[in-house]
């Protein structure tokens, strides 16, 4: 049966073009095809307007990504939208949901756009490592003028109709159902014989600051370091008030083939698939039924379980949060009332959203009163006999069937489990710091946790806004079992010779948000050194932590207390070079008797990004992590790993697992650590001339 995703009807004097494409009516080959027929058949019937609007859940959310990594098939985007453009009777577009990208460039190219009060309009193209490639960077700036159009073009993000109404990128907000309102707003435009109205040859307005280009470069010059689209954009937005439109659009072609053709492009791909992927369980079925979460306990008010129960309550879920004194309890929601009262402040939320979400909290100091609620989060101090201790108190007061969830960042859940008579209902929640703003959730499957329990954390992860990985339990889970030999790395840099701002440096020009020593100075080196103790290591017996020990000894603790790697100035943070920390580092090699020498940033990237590629291959083989795109969406999402070189796993199959092996090999050699020996798995597909990407597919 032919798959037919484009319907043509002639309803009186309206010709209706019909997407039905789903799930989101992206514009595969077939649709742009049906458009052109559609077209063909509308040309000589009696039509005297086309209105465009599209089936099911949204109007179309962009080209069909899935076919980008392949060969392309006629007709093109560009040409089906010349073809409305220059199409002899006027057509109108009628928009719900969301309309992204090449639909938005589809509906540009219409000559009349009206959209449902809460449609969403953007080009989000930037966030592939593209940029709009039918024709959005010459005819938005048409539309909207140049200012807003860069803004929108290079930052991806949508505006809401009413916006968009303003800004004149439609002409008419519709009420009530799509399809009869959008055709008594078709009929009312022909009624007053409203013509045809090629966006291309509309002039674009002048900006009312001649310097926006400039401003918006230098603002934006660490966020877009190392990419390529938005260079790009910036050209093509220019070009759109110099040239015409036929010359906007070649360029605007050869530009967005080179960003396509580009691995930033692929990787970013990557990372959107990989995203969607990590709730495809490849041991649990998709429609396990899930346990109902109604009503929501945190226990610990502190930096973790205010973040976390904010998360609840601005996704409209009761919170109780459970302290062991007033003083700590109100401490705790002091705390989410001025995080809350900020992001008011920063135009984030509006007062009356946050109003209504404080009212979710609530607090009590008496595990009696979590008799009722259908998840408990803990989240008190890092300590295994505190967390049996209040896990026995949970298993007493809580329901059958609550789900109890710990968010311990190295503890043994299954341990943690075993303190209670319902294991099967234990799994570990690893959010991330701070809880309500950071997307990753390490969902920890413990030995004895229920299909039905971590399908519900999974299902749930998304209703709070958080992107879920499942991994299994090992000291520090995926991500901070990771960071750990990473760190490392930075830790022996320094004492063969290379410096805190060298090594911080070389990684952030390669595209880390942050350098290692950066982040150890602004989480604070106090944490790490009492982690250390706790496990039994004593403070400078262990060369890796040799300088934090030392630093933390001499009360640098990093931003916090005006010093640690680095010293920081007291008014704008700004970090410094510290010639005392160069002395100490080469003291603490003397004693250690480790030779320093000239350390290059090529090394310093391959040390420090091929300990997280063999860590996390040992993690894959141990099955810690399902798949090496959820390792990638660990790292990405929660540790600052530039989202264009698509996470470590497949950085590592870019580079080539030939190549990797061979420098994990070099690297052994030069350091003499055995923790270089390549990790069996890498090994094993290198021999075989595979790549880590071929385990994506074992859903
Ligand atoms: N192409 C192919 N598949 C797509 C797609 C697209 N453009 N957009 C979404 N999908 C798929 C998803 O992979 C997912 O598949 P799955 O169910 O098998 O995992 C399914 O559609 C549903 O997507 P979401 O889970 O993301 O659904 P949501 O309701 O949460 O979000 C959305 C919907 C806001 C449309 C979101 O999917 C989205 O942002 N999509 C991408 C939009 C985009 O980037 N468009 C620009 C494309 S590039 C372009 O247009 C180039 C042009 O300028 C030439
Ligand atoms: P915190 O010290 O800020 O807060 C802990 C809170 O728990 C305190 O307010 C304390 O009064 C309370 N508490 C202690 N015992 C309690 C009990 N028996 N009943 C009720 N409340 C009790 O600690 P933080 O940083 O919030 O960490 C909490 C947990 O989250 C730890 O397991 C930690 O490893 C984990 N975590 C921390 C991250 C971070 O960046 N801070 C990141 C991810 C996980």
């Amino acid at each position: 049966m032919q798959d037919v995703s484009v319907h043509y009807e002639l309803n009186n004097t309206l010709g209706i073009i019909r997407i039905d494409n789903p799930p989101v009516n992206a514009l595969s080959q077939a649709v742009r095809a049906g458009i052109i027929e559609a077209l063909e058949q509308a040309r000589s019937d009696s039509s005297q307007m086309l209105l465009v609007l599209c089936a099911g859940r949204t109007f179309i959310a962009g080209a069909d990504i899935t076919e980008f990594g392949k060969t392309p098939q006629p007709p093109s985007l560009p040409d089906v939208i010349a073809a409305l453009e220059g199409f002899p009777k006027p057509v109108v577009a009628a928009l719900h949901g969301t309309a992204l990208g090449g639909g938005l460039e589809l509906a540009m190219a219409c000559h009349y756009r009206a959209a449902l009060p809460d449609t969403r309009l953007g080009l989000p193209e930037v966030k592939l490592g593209l940029l709009p490639g039918a024709g959005g960077t010459q005819r938005l700036p048409r539309l909207v003028g140049p200012e807003l159009a860069l803004e929108m073009i290079s930052s991806g993000a949508p505006i809401t109709a009413n916006k968009a109404l303003e800004a004149g990128l439609i002409d008419q907000i519709l009420e009530g159902e799509l399809e009869p309102a959008a055709i008594r707003w078709a009929l009312t435009l022909l009624a007053d014989s409203a013509p045809v109205r090629p966006t291309g040859e509309r002039p674009v307005a002048a900006p009312a600051d001649t310097d926006f280009l400039a401003r918006h470069l230098k603002q934006n010059a660490r966020k877009h370091r190392g990419q390529l689209a938005p260079g790009y954009i910036a050209e093509l937005v220019e070009l759109a008030q110099n040239a015409s439109l036929e010359e906007g659009l070649k360029r605007e072609r050869e530009c967005f083939l080179a960003c396509k053709n580009s691995p930033q492009s692929a990787a970013l791909r990557h990372v959107f698939f990989a995203e969607r992927a990590t709730g495809k369980l490849p041991d649990i079925p998709a429609d396990t039924p899930l346990r109902p979460i109604k009503r929501v306990a945190v226990i610990g008010a502190g930096t973790m379980g205010g973040g976390i129960a904010m998360c609840f309550a601005s996704a409209g879920i009761p919170v109780i949060l459970v302290e062991t004194a007033q003083d700590y309890l109100d401490n705790g929601l002091d705390k989410i009332r001025q995080n809350y009262a900020n992001s008011v402040k920063r135009g984030r939320f509006s007062a009356e959203a946050v109003a209504g979400w404080l009212d979710n909290i609530s607090g009590t100091l008496d595990y009696a009163d979590l008799a009722e609620v259908d998840l408990v989060i803990e989240a008190v101090f890092e300590n295994m006999a505190v967390k049996k201790e209040v896990f026995g108190k949970l298993d007493a007061a809580c329901k059958p069937g609550c789900i109890l969830a710990t968010n311990t960042s190295y503890l043994d859940v299954n341990a943690i489990a075993a303190a209670t008579r319902r294991p099967a209902d234990v799994i570990g929640a690893h959010f991330f710091s701070p809880a309500n703003v950071m997307k990753l959730l390490e969902v920890v499957r413990a030995e004895k946790t229920a299909a039905d329990v971590v399908q519900t954390f999974m299902k749930l992860a998304r209703t709070i806004g958080k992107i879920p990985v499942a991994v299994g339990v090992c000291h520090g889970f995926v991500g901070n079992r990771m960071l750990r030999a990473y760190a490392r790395q930075a830790q022996l840099l320094l004492l063969e010779g290379a410096t805190p701002s060298q090594v911080d440096k070389a990684m952030e020009n390669w595209g880390m948000a942050m350098g290692p020593l950066a982040v150890g100075d602004l989480a604070g080196l106090d944490i790490g050194y009492r982690s250390r103790r706790d496990q039994g290591i004593e403070p400078r017996s262990v060369l890796e932590s040799a300088l934090a020990d030392t630093l933390v000894d001499m009360d640098r603790l990093g931003q916090k207390s005006g010093a640690g790697y680095y010293r920081y100035d007291p008014e704008t943070r700004a970090r410094q070079a510290d010639p005392e920390v160069d002395k100490l580092l080469r003291d603490i090699a003397d004693e250690w008797q480790v030779p320093q020498r000239e350390i290059g940033d090529e090394e310093i990237v391959d040390r420090l990004i091929l300990a997280l590629v063999n860590e996390g291959a040992a993690i894959l083989q141990e099955g810690i992590a399902a798949r090496p795109s959820d390792v990638d969406i660990v790292y990405i999402n929660g540790y600052g790993f530039p989202s264009w070189r698509g996470g470590p796993m497949f950085y590592a199959d870019s580079l080539g697992l030939d190549t990797v092996v061979a420098r994990l090999r070099e690297l052994r050699e030069l350091t003499g650590d055995d923790g270089w020996e390549p990790a069996p798995l890498l090994l094993e597909l290198a021999a075989a001339g595979n790549s880590l990407a071929s385990l994506n597919g074992r859903v």
